[in-house]
């Protein structure tokens, strides 16, 4: 968990290095696990549920979402009841539309009715928030993943489309759907994210590493900047004349 006086996020970290994993997972500060599997691939992971499996087991009991791939909602099912069967702490990722583009709500819906804890994912537009926020009964688990990220990269601003998602979510109490920033690309976000509408953000682990400059006093910043110059321009024996 992430603090700025009252306002607080949850930390979860963003990957598929079990190293990293298994490392971050006892780090108080970090509240869940997230992976996908364009992130696992990038991780050199052959093999799917190997990787899950040690995964969860190094997740310390905490929140972790493992994402179902298959483009058949039927056979979206049966990942779903596999996933969750790892541990009591899987979220399993559904993506809001399967990879034609078709919406997957009605199949998100039959996992709910299994009692199986979903982590809705690639949500980027107002229309989609509508679509998962009517999916959940009121007692409900999940989260909604707002890919902020990537909606920035056209130009967005993510906090509208995180203050739209909760205005949703408190229309209809669902007190245990939770709003989560994802596609995180600078330590900033953490700071966006804890300020607006959001309970949790994933983040790289290399962008979590930078929370440890919050408050960083910036003169200090700055003259360090120039020595890391200076050290470089030294050890490449630049010289200008
Ligand atoms: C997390 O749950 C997401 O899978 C992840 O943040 C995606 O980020 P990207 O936009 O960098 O692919």
């Amino acid at each position: 968990m992430f603090y700025i006086g009252n306002k607080k996020v949850k930390i979860f970290t963003d990957g598929a290095n079990l190293d990293s994993i298994m490392k971050l997972a006892a780090d108080p500060v970090i509240d869940g696990i997230t992976t996908n599997p364009t992130l696992m691939r990038k991780s050199g992971v052959t093999n799917y549920m190997s990787f899950a499996n040690a995964a969860v087991n190094y997740s310390n009991d905490k929140s972790i979402s493992l994402e179902v791939f298959s483009d058949d909602f039927d056979e979206m099912v049966e990942q779903a009841k596999i996933l969750s069967k790892l541990g009591k702490q899987v979220y399993v990722k559904i993506p809001i539309t399967n990879s034609k583009g078709e919406y997957t709500d009605k199949v998100i819906r039959k996992i709910l009715d299994q009692n199986i804890k979903i982590n809705i994912t690639a949500i980027l537009t107002k229309e989609q928030i509508d679509l998962a926020t009517n999916i959940f009964k009121k007692d409900e688990f999940g989260y909604l993943s707002i890919f902020a990220g990537r909606i920035a990269d056209t130009g967005k601003d993510p906090n509208i489309f995180f203050d739209y998602a909760y205005q949703r979510i408190e229309s209809r109490q669902l007190e245990n759907v939770e709003l989560l920033w994802a596609s995180t690309r600078e330590v900033y976000n953490i700071y966006q994210a804890v300020l607006g509408n959001c309970d949790i953000i994933t983040a790289p682990p290399e962008i979590i590493k930078k929370l440890a400059l919050f408050n960083y006093d910036l003169k200090d910043l700055s003259l360090e900047t120039v020595q890391m110059f200076k050290r470089d321009s030294e050890k490449a024996n630049y010289i200008i004349k």
